[in-house]
Protein backbone atom coordinates (compact mmCIF):
# COMPACT_ATOMS: atom_id res chain seq x y z
CA UNK A 1 0.00 0.00 0.00
CA UNK A 2 1.04 3.28 -0.48
CA UNK A 3 0.55 6.51 0.87
CA UNK A 4 -0.96 9.70 -0.81
CA UNK A 5 -2.16 13.29 0.23
CA UNK A 6 -4.39 15.37 -2.35
CA UNK A 7 -3.14 19.17 -2.21
CA UNK A 8 -6.65 21.10 -3.41
CA UNK A 9 -8.69 18.16 -3.01
CA UNK A 10 -11.78 20.43 -2.94
CA UNK A 11 -11.87 21.69 -6.78
CA UNK A 12 -13.16 19.61 -9.57
CA UNK A 13 -9.81 17.39 -10.22
CA UNK A 14 -9.14 17.15 -6.33
CA UNK A 15 -12.54 15.43 -6.02
CA UNK A 16 -12.29 13.23 -8.86
CA UNK A 17 -9.22 12.34 -7.22
CA UNK A 18 -10.40 11.61 -4.18
CA UNK A 19 -13.19 9.43 -5.85
CA UNK A 20 -10.47 7.34 -7.58
CA UNK A 21 -7.81 6.79 -4.64
CA UNK A 22 -10.34 5.75 -2.34
CA UNK A 23 -11.54 3.28 -4.46
CA UNK A 24 -7.70 2.05 -5.21
CA UNK A 25 -6.27 -1.37 -3.77
CA UNK A 26 -2.63 -0.02 -3.63
CA UNK A 27 -3.50 3.38 -1.96
CA UNK A 28 -4.72 4.91 1.16
CA UNK A 29 -5.02 8.65 1.30
CA UNK A 30 -3.10 10.01 4.35
CA UNK A 31 -4.04 13.72 3.86
CA UNK A 32 -6.22 16.41 2.17
CA UNK A 33 -6.14 20.08 2.00
CA UNK A 34 -8.20 22.66 0.71
CA UNK A 35 -8.38 26.57 0.76
CA UNK A 36 -11.21 28.21 1.67
CA UNK A 37 -12.78 24.53 3.60
CA UNK A 38 -10.17 23.37 6.07
CA UNK A 39 -11.70 22.10 8.98
CA UNK A 40 -14.63 20.91 7.00
CA UNK A 41 -15.82 17.29 6.91
CA UNK A 42 -14.86 15.71 2.95
CA UNK A 43 -17.97 14.09 2.56
CA UNK A 44 -20.15 16.61 4.36
CA UNK A 45 -18.89 18.85 1.57
CA UNK A 46 -19.56 15.70 -1.30
CA UNK A 47 -22.01 13.43 -0.03
CA UNK A 48 -21.43 11.70 -3.46
CA UNK A 49 -18.21 10.50 -1.31
CA UNK A 50 -20.21 9.05 1.95
CA UNK A 51 -19.56 6.04 3.04
CA UNK A 52 -16.75 6.32 0.92
CA UNK A 53 -14.09 8.33 2.19
CA UNK A 54 -13.98 10.76 5.17
CA UNK A 55 -11.57 12.69 6.65
CA UNK A 56 -10.90 16.53 7.76
CA UNK A 57 -9.98 18.93 5.32
CA UNK A 58 -6.27 20.51 6.47
CA UNK A 59 -4.59 23.71 5.69
CA UNK A 60 -1.59 23.63 3.23
CA UNK A 61 1.13 22.53 5.28
CA UNK A 62 3.53 20.83 2.83
CA UNK A 63 6.16 19.67 5.61
CA UNK A 64 3.29 17.72 7.33
CA UNK A 65 2.22 16.30 3.81
CA UNK A 66 5.66 15.15 3.29
CA UNK A 67 6.03 13.82 6.36
CA UNK A 68 2.97 11.05 6.03
CA UNK A 69 3.12 10.37 2.22
CA UNK A 70 4.74 8.80 -0.64
CA UNK A 71 3.28 10.82 -2.96
CA UNK A 72 1.58 14.43 -3.32
CA UNK A 73 -0.91 14.89 -5.73
CA UNK A 74 -1.22 18.72 -6.52
CA UNK A 75 -4.09 20.08 -7.66
CA UNK A 76 -3.90 23.72 -7.84
CA UNK A 77 -4.06 26.74 -9.81
CA UNK A 78 -1.10 26.60 -12.01
CA UNK A 79 2.01 28.43 -10.25
CA UNK A 80 1.70 26.76 -6.40
CA UNK A 81 3.36 23.30 -7.34
CA UNK A 82 6.55 25.10 -8.45
CA UNK A 83 6.69 26.39 -4.90
CA UNK A 84 7.17 23.49 -2.71
CA UNK A 85 8.27 20.98 -5.90
CA UNK A 86 11.94 21.50 -4.19
CA UNK A 87 10.92 20.33 -0.78
CA UNK A 88 8.91 16.97 -1.59
CA UNK A 89 11.72 15.79 -4.47
CA UNK A 90 14.62 16.35 -1.46
CA UNK A 91 12.73 13.99 0.93
CA UNK A 92 12.53 11.40 -1.77
CA UNK A 93 8.53 11.69 -2.14
CA UNK A 94 6.86 12.15 -5.66
CA UNK A 95 4.99 14.87 -7.42
CA UNK A 96 2.07 15.02 -9.57
CA UNK A 97 1.06 18.30 -10.73
CA UNK A 98 -2.34 18.60 -12.49
CA UNK A 99 -1.36 21.94 -13.19
CA UNK A 100 0.99 23.16 -15.67
CA UNK A 101 4.09 24.16 -13.59
CA UNK A 102 5.74 20.96 -14.98
CA UNK A 103 4.49 20.22 -18.77
CA UNK A 104 7.12 22.92 -20.34
CA UNK A 105 10.54 21.52 -21.68
CA UNK A 106 11.84 25.20 -22.12
CA UNK A 107 11.55 27.52 -18.73
CA UNK A 108 10.11 30.61 -21.16
CA UNK A 109 7.13 28.94 -22.72
CA UNK A 110 5.86 28.46 -19.45
CA UNK A 111 6.84 32.22 -18.08
CA UNK A 112 5.65 33.83 -21.24
CA UNK A 113 1.83 31.94 -21.06
CA UNK A 114 1.47 31.70 -17.42
CA UNK A 115 3.22 34.85 -16.49
CA UNK A 116 5.41 33.10 -13.50
CA UNK A 117 9.74 32.81 -13.02
CA UNK A 118 10.25 29.00 -13.43
CA UNK A 119 13.16 27.55 -11.68
CA UNK A 120 13.92 23.68 -11.74
CA UNK A 121 14.83 22.81 -8.78
CA UNK A 122 17.87 20.59 -8.29
CA UNK A 123 17.31 16.57 -8.64
CA UNK A 124 13.94 17.13 -9.99
CA UNK A 125 13.36 14.58 -12.44
CA UNK A 126 10.42 15.95 -14.68
CA UNK A 127 8.30 14.43 -17.37
CA UNK A 128 5.26 15.46 -19.14
CA UNK A 129 2.68 12.66 -18.19
CA UNK A 130 1.29 11.50 -21.20
CA UNK A 131 1.72 7.60 -20.43
CA UNK A 132 0.63 6.57 -24.11
CA UNK A 133 3.76 8.27 -25.24
CA UNK A 134 6.02 8.54 -22.20
CA UNK A 135 5.66 5.65 -20.14
CA UNK A 136 9.42 4.76 -19.98
CA UNK A 137 10.18 7.99 -18.57
CA UNK A 138 7.41 8.05 -16.46
CA UNK A 139 8.70 5.50 -14.56
CA UNK A 140 12.06 7.32 -13.89
CA UNK A 141 10.66 10.77 -12.97
CA UNK A 142 9.91 12.39 -9.66
CA UNK A 143 7.77 14.69 -10.82
CA UNK A 144 5.18 14.33 -13.27
CA UNK A 145 3.75 17.52 -15.45
CA UNK A 146 0.28 15.83 -15.97
CA UNK A 147 -1.13 17.12 -19.44
CA UNK A 148 -3.76 19.31 -20.04
CA UNK A 149 -6.89 18.34 -20.49
CA UNK A 150 -7.45 19.82 -24.70
CA UNK A 151 -3.95 18.76 -24.75
CA UNK A 152 -4.37 15.17 -24.43
CA UNK A 153 -7.49 14.98 -26.70
CA UNK A 154 -5.40 16.54 -29.52
CA UNK A 155 -2.05 14.71 -28.90
CA UNK A 156 -3.64 11.32 -28.89
CA UNK A 157 -5.91 11.98 -31.75
CA UNK A 158 -2.24 13.42 -34.04
CA UNK A 159 0.44 11.56 -32.79
CA UNK A 160 0.64 8.16 -34.93
CA UNK A 161 0.38 10.73 -37.85
CA UNK A 162 2.77 13.02 -36.97
CA UNK A 163 4.67 9.76 -35.81
CA UNK A 164 4.53 8.12 -39.59
CA UNK A 165 4.48 11.63 -41.10
CA UNK A 166 1.69 10.40 -42.53
CA UNK A 167 -0.06 14.62 -42.75
CA UNK A 168 1.99 17.61 -43.94
CA UNK A 169 2.98 19.36 -40.69
CA UNK A 170 1.34 22.85 -41.56
CA UNK A 171 -2.01 23.74 -41.72
CA UNK A 172 -3.30 21.81 -39.05
CA UNK A 173 -6.60 23.02 -36.94
CA UNK A 174 -7.73 21.82 -33.89
CA UNK A 175 -11.07 22.71 -32.91
CA UNK A 176 -12.31 21.78 -29.20
CA UNK A 177 -15.47 21.54 -26.92
CA UNK A 178 -15.49 21.23 -23.70
CA UNK A 179 -17.92 20.71 -20.82
CA UNK A 180 -18.21 23.99 -18.03
CA UNK A 181 -16.34 21.50 -15.32
CA UNK A 182 -13.04 22.13 -17.55
CA UNK A 183 -12.70 25.78 -15.85
CA UNK A 184 -13.40 24.27 -12.24
CA UNK A 185 -15.31 25.21 -9.74
CA UNK A 186 -14.73 28.77 -8.76
CA UNK A 187 -16.96 31.25 -9.16
CA UNK A 188 -16.95 32.89 -12.63
CA UNK A 189 -19.92 35.13 -14.27
CA UNK A 190 -19.43 33.33 -17.20
CA UNK A 191 -19.65 29.76 -15.72
CA UNK A 192 -23.24 30.88 -14.52
CA UNK A 193 -25.58 28.32 -15.71
CA UNK A 194 -27.58 31.34 -16.62
CA UNK A 195 -24.81 32.15 -19.29
CA UNK A 196 -23.82 28.72 -20.26
CA UNK A 197 -26.74 26.95 -21.02
CA UNK A 198 -28.37 26.91 -24.12
CA UNK A 199 -24.93 28.97 -25.01
CA UNK A 200 -21.85 27.98 -27.00
CA UNK A 201 -19.07 30.06 -27.03
CA UNK A 202 -15.98 30.33 -28.77
CA UNK A 203 -12.91 31.33 -25.96
CA UNK A 204 -9.05 32.34 -25.31
CA UNK A 205 -8.78 32.29 -29.29
CA UNK A 206 -6.51 32.76 -31.06
CA UNK A 207 -4.23 32.38 -27.52
CA UNK A 208 -5.52 29.62 -25.53
CA UNK A 209 -2.51 28.51 -23.14
CA UNK A 210 -2.42 24.91 -24.33
CA UNK A 211 -1.70 25.80 -27.38
CA UNK A 212 2.26 25.81 -27.00
CA UNK A 213 1.78 22.76 -25.15
CA UNK A 214 -0.17 20.67 -27.77
CA UNK A 215 2.80 22.69 -30.47
CA UNK A 216 5.75 21.57 -28.28
CA UNK A 217 4.37 17.82 -27.78
CA UNK A 218 3.14 17.30 -31.13
CA UNK A 219 6.42 18.95 -32.53
CA UNK A 220 8.53 16.61 -30.49
CA UNK A 221 6.50 13.66 -32.23
CA UNK A 222 7.32 14.15 -35.41
CA UNK A 223 10.81 15.80 -34.94
CA UNK A 224 10.44 19.61 -35.93
CA UNK A 225 8.93 22.78 -35.04
CA UNK A 226 4.92 22.66 -35.23
CA UNK A 227 2.29 25.37 -35.47
CA UNK A 228 -1.20 24.26 -35.18
CA UNK A 229 -4.57 26.81 -35.03
CA UNK A 230 -6.08 26.11 -31.64
CA UNK A 231 -9.88 27.39 -30.77
CA UNK A 232 -11.23 25.92 -27.64
CA UNK A 233 -15.11 26.34 -27.41
CA UNK A 234 -17.75 26.41 -24.52
CA UNK A 235 -20.38 24.09 -24.84
CA UNK A 236 -23.27 23.29 -21.84
CA UNK A 237 -22.34 19.92 -20.72
CA UNK A 238 -20.81 18.97 -17.21
CA UNK A 239 -17.93 16.96 -18.40
CA UNK A 240 -16.03 15.91 -21.58
CA UNK A 241 -13.60 17.17 -24.72
CA UNK A 242 -14.74 16.84 -28.27
CA UNK A 243 -11.97 18.04 -30.57
CA UNK A 244 -12.20 17.37 -34.36
CA UNK A 245 -8.88 18.05 -36.21
CA UNK A 246 -8.34 18.97 -39.65
CA UNK A 247 -5.32 18.29 -41.37
CA UNK A 248 -4.08 17.57 -45.16
CA UNK A 249 -2.84 14.00 -45.40
CA UNK A 250 0.56 13.66 -47.70
CA UNK A 251 -0.38 12.74 -51.55
CA UNK A 252 1.36 9.32 -51.59
CA UNK A 253 -1.02 8.49 -48.18
CA UNK A 254 -4.35 6.23 -48.47
CA UNK A 255 -6.77 6.36 -45.38
CA UNK A 256 -6.24 2.75 -45.15
CA UNK A 257 -2.70 3.68 -44.01
CA UNK A 258 -3.30 5.79 -41.83
CA UNK A 259 -5.89 3.18 -40.13
CA UNK A 260 -3.26 0.74 -39.98
CA UNK A 261 -0.71 3.40 -38.41
CA UNK A 262 -3.35 3.86 -35.82
CA UNK A 263 -3.96 0.28 -34.99
CA UNK A 264 -0.61 -0.16 -34.80
CA UNK A 265 0.33 2.97 -32.59
CA UNK A 266 -2.25 2.09 -30.04
CA UNK A 267 -1.44 -1.70 -30.23
CA UNK A 268 -2.10 -3.01 -26.52
CA UNK A 269 -2.97 0.44 -25.36
CA UNK A 270 -6.15 -0.19 -22.71
CA UNK A 271 -7.47 3.42 -22.73
CA UNK A 272 -7.37 4.58 -26.28
CA UNK A 273 -10.15 3.34 -28.71
CA UNK A 274 -9.59 3.50 -32.85
CA UNK A 275 -13.56 3.09 -33.95
CA UNK A 276 -14.63 1.26 -36.70
CA UNK A 277 -14.86 2.60 -40.44
CA UNK A 278 -17.76 5.59 -39.92
CA UNK A 279 -18.08 5.55 -36.61
CA UNK A 280 -16.97 8.58 -34.48
CA UNK A 281 -16.60 9.82 -31.09
CA UNK A 282 -19.20 11.42 -28.33
CA UNK A 283 -18.48 12.61 -25.16
CA UNK A 284 -21.33 10.64 -23.74
CA UNK A 285 -19.18 7.28 -24.40
CA UNK A 286 -15.93 7.81 -22.69
CA UNK A 287 -18.20 10.40 -19.55
CA UNK A 288 -16.66 9.22 -15.85
CA UNK A 289 -14.22 6.76 -18.11
CA UNK A 290 -9.91 6.87 -18.69
CA UNK A 291 -11.10 6.36 -22.00
CA UNK A 292 -10.05 8.27 -25.36
CA UNK A 293 -12.32 7.36 -28.16
CA UNK A 294 -10.52 7.80 -31.64
CA UNK A 295 -12.66 8.38 -35.03
CA UNK A 296 -11.18 8.72 -38.85
CA UNK A 297 -12.49 10.07 -41.91
CA UNK A 298 -10.69 11.34 -45.41
CA UNK A 299 -12.90 13.78 -46.79
CA UNK A 300 -12.49 13.36 -50.35
CA UNK A 301 -13.80 16.73 -51.98
CA UNK A 302 -10.87 18.57 -50.18
CA UNK A 303 -8.36 16.24 -49.37
CA UNK A 304 -8.93 16.60 -45.64
CA UNK A 305 -7.84 14.31 -42.83
CA UNK A 306 -10.70 14.61 -40.39
CA UNK A 307 -9.44 12.94 -36.71
CA UNK A 308 -11.68 13.21 -33.95
CA UNK A 309 -11.61 12.47 -30.75
CA UNK A 310 -13.38 12.18 -27.07
CA UNK A 311 -12.19 12.31 -23.47
CA UNK A 312 -13.41 13.16 -20.56
CA UNK A 313 -11.61 16.03 -19.06
CA UNK A 314 -11.71 14.97 -15.44
CA UNK A 315 -10.98 11.25 -16.26
CA UNK A 316 -8.40 11.07 -19.23
CA UNK A 317 -7.62 14.70 -19.18
CA UNK A 318 -6.40 15.30 -15.23
CA UNK A 319 -7.21 12.67 -13.06
CA UNK A 320 -7.44 9.67 -14.14
CA UNK A 321 -4.57 10.18 -16.20
CA UNK A 322 -2.91 11.49 -12.82
CA UNK A 323 -3.92 7.94 -11.36
CA UNK A 324 -2.69 6.07 -14.51
CA UNK A 325 0.23 8.21 -13.92
CA UNK A 326 0.94 7.04 -10.22
CA UNK A 327 0.26 3.46 -11.41
CA UNK A 328 3.33 3.56 -13.19
CA UNK A 329 5.76 5.56 -11.00
CA UNK A 330 4.58 2.32 -7.96
CA UNK A 331 5.00 -0.74 -10.89
CA UNK A 332 1.09 -1.16 -10.24
CA UNK A 333 -0.89 -2.53 -13.41
CA UNK A 334 -1.60 0.60 -15.09
CA UNK A 335 -5.30 0.12 -15.18
CA UNK A 336 -5.76 -0.31 -11.85
CA UNK A 337 -8.17 1.79 -10.17
CA UNK A 338 -9.69 2.42 -13.53
CA UNK A 339 -10.95 -0.69 -15.17
CA UNK A 340 -14.39 0.87 -15.42
CA UNK A 341 -16.83 2.09 -18.74
CA UNK A 342 -17.86 4.93 -18.95
CA UNK A 343 -21.52 5.59 -17.15
CA UNK A 344 -24.12 5.22 -19.84
CA UNK A 345 -26.67 7.03 -21.21
N1 LIG B 1 -10.96 21.08 -14.54
C1 LIG B 1 -10.35 20.38 -15.50
O1 LIG B 1 -11.00 19.77 -16.36
C2 LIG B 1 -8.85 20.30 -15.53
C3 LIG B 1 -8.25 19.41 -16.44
C4 LIG B 1 -6.87 19.29 -16.50
C5 LIG B 1 -6.10 20.08 -15.66
N2 LIG B 1 -6.68 20.94 -14.80
C6 LIG B 1 -5.80 21.74 -13.92
O2 LIG B 1 -5.87 21.17 -12.62
C7 LIG B 1 -5.73 22.18 -11.63
C8 LIG B 1 -6.95 22.15 -10.73
O3 LIG B 1 -8.10 22.41 -11.53
P1 LIG B 1 -9.59 22.32 -10.97
O4 LIG B 1 -10.47 22.42 -12.15
O5 LIG B 1 -9.73 21.19 -10.04
O6 LIG B 1 -9.65 23.72 -10.14
P2 LIG B 1 -10.66 24.14 -9.01
O7 LIG B 1 -11.93 23.37 -9.12
O8 LIG B 1 -10.75 25.62 -9.07
O9 LIG B 1 -9.91 23.71 -7.66
C9 LIG B 1 -8.73 24.31 -7.21
C10 LIG B 1 -8.33 23.73 -5.88
O10 LIG B 1 -7.17 24.43 -5.43
C11 LIG B 1 -7.43 25.04 -4.16
N3 LIG B 1 -6.75 26.34 -4.13
C12 LIG B 1 -7.02 27.42 -4.90
N4 LIG B 1 -6.15 28.42 -4.63
C13 LIG B 1 -5.34 27.95 -3.65
C14 LIG B 1 -4.25 28.50 -2.92
N5 LIG B 1 -3.84 29.76 -3.15
N6 LIG B 1 -3.62 27.74 -2.00
C15 LIG B 1 -4.04 26.48 -1.75
N7 LIG B 1 -5.08 25.89 -2.39
C16 LIG B 1 -5.71 26.62 -3.34
C17 LIG B 1 -8.93 25.18 -4.11
O11 LIG B 1 -9.34 25.25 -2.76
P3 LIG B 1 -10.82 25.76 -2.35
O12 LIG B 1 -11.75 24.65 -2.73
O13 LIG B 1 -10.75 25.96 -0.93
O14 LIG B 1 -11.07 26.99 -3.15
C18 LIG B 1 -9.37 23.89 -4.79
O15 LIG B 1 -9.27 22.81 -3.89
C19 LIG B 1 -5.57 23.51 -12.39
O16 LIG B 1 -4.21 23.82 -12.53
C20 LIG B 1 -6.18 23.19 -13.76
O17 LIG B 1 -5.64 23.98 -14.80
C21 LIG B 1 -8.04 21.07 -14.70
Amino acid sequence: MIKACVVGATGYTGVELVRLLSRHPEVVIVGITSNNYAGREYDDLYPSLKGYFSMKCDELNVKELIKKSDVIFTALPSGHALEFAGEIISSGKKLIDLGADFRFDDPLVYEKWYGKPFKLHEGVRRVYGLPEIYRKKIKNANVIGNPGCYPTSAILALAPCLKYGLILTEDIIIDSKSGVSGAGHSLTLGNLYAECNESTKAYGVANHRHTPEIEQELGKICGKEIKVTFTPHLVPMTRGILSTIYCNLKEDISVKEVREAYVDFYKGEFFVKLLEEGRFPRTKDTYGSNHCHIGLAYDEHTGKLIIISAIDNLMKGASGQAVQNMNILFDFPEYMGLDFPAIYP
